[in-house]
């Protein structure tokens, strides 16, 4: 089986990637945008360029692709153009594995399940970029497509298997190893999944020709600050160190609150166990 990875340098895409590449029944692409990537055989390109997009597609003609791609303030133009161009080009053979946010549940009044309806953010909102693109997308994805996997995912932590480590918790060693204190939000409640998981998920769900929408992570729902604590307390930090945040927000730039998940679809449909 013919499997492509876009955003295979990212962080989560690494992890999609070597999972993937280390499996005699795969033969696994990817792709990167900027970054040098840590595989020499990558291929370099701009999802959102037609031409190139094309070419790549034409020339791979993969089973199936997963879309790891993520890109900050342009992640509409990835809706708008890179998704589409890909929407384009898929036949019903060809499998999506979309990986899309929990911030589709922007409402903030989790814990949610697939059925709930979705929720975009005012445009002038300082999330609505990444959070009605994600949207748009599972939109685009539900009209045009029914050989797809939609995995719904809420803040992805750990190492991966680049030795990386997410942002968050790279951010807390560096605070701590200089014995300085980091605060992290009490009322903001999330579902954390471990990159290694959420990689192992996608191997499975291609090995099982498993399609549909899912949550996905444990059934655990944490604060930020009860989550990063506990990250702190299990590598030998002093967790003293870790404070409860100011939950002061502006008006119109609220963090949805609780956008956990209920993830018992998944975990009766993979075997496995998040951590
Ligand atoms: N990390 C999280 O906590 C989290 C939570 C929920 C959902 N997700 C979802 O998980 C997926 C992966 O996220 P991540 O954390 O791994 O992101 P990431 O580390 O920022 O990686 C993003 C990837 O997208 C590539 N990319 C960006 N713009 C591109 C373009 N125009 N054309 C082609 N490739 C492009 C980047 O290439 P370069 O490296 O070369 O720039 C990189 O490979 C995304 O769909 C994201 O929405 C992540």
């Amino acid at each position: 089986m013919k499997v492509c990875v876009f955003g295979a340098s990212g962080y989560v895409g690494t992890s999609v990637y070597k999972s993937l590449e280390s499996m005699e029944d795969f033969e696994v692409s990817g792709t990167y945008l900027d970054h040098n990537p840590i595989f020499d055989n990558l291929y370099k390109l701009d999802i959102n360029e037609p031409e190139s997009f094309s070419d790549f597609f034409k020339k791979e003609s993969p089973d199936v692709v997963i879309w790891s791609v993520m890109n900050g303030p342009n992640e509409h133009v990835l809706t708008d153009q890179g998704l589409l161009h890909l929407i384009t080009h898929l036949t019903p053979a060809t499998k999506l594995i979309y990986i899309s946010s929990d911030f589709v549940y922007s409402a903030g009044k989790g814990p949610y399940v697939e059925e709930d309806p979705l929720s975009t953010l005012p445009n002038d909102h300082l999330f609505s970029t990444y959070t009605n693109a994600k949207v748009k997308a599972e939109r685009f994805i539900l009209n045009e497509l029914s050989n797809y996997v939609i995995l719904r995912v809420g803040p992805v932590y750990g190492e991966n298997q680049a030795g990386k480590m997410d942002e968050r918790t790279e951010k807390l060693f560096r605070q701590l190893d200089s014995g300085q204190p980091i605060a992290f939000r009490d009322d903001l409640i999330r579902t954390f999944v471990h990159v290694e998981d959420l990689a192992n998920v996608i191997v499975e769900m291609l090995e099982k020709d498993i399609i549909g929408i899912f949550n996905v992570g444990p059934s655990e729902k944490r604060s930020f600050y009860e989550f990063m604590s506990g990250i702190a307390d299990q590598f030998g930090y002093h967790s003293n160190l870790v404070e409860k945040d100011s939950e002061y927000e502006e008006a119109d730039q609220e963090i949805p609150k609780d956008t956990s998940l209920i993830t018992e679809k998944i975990t009766k449909t993979v075997n496995q166990n998040f951590r």
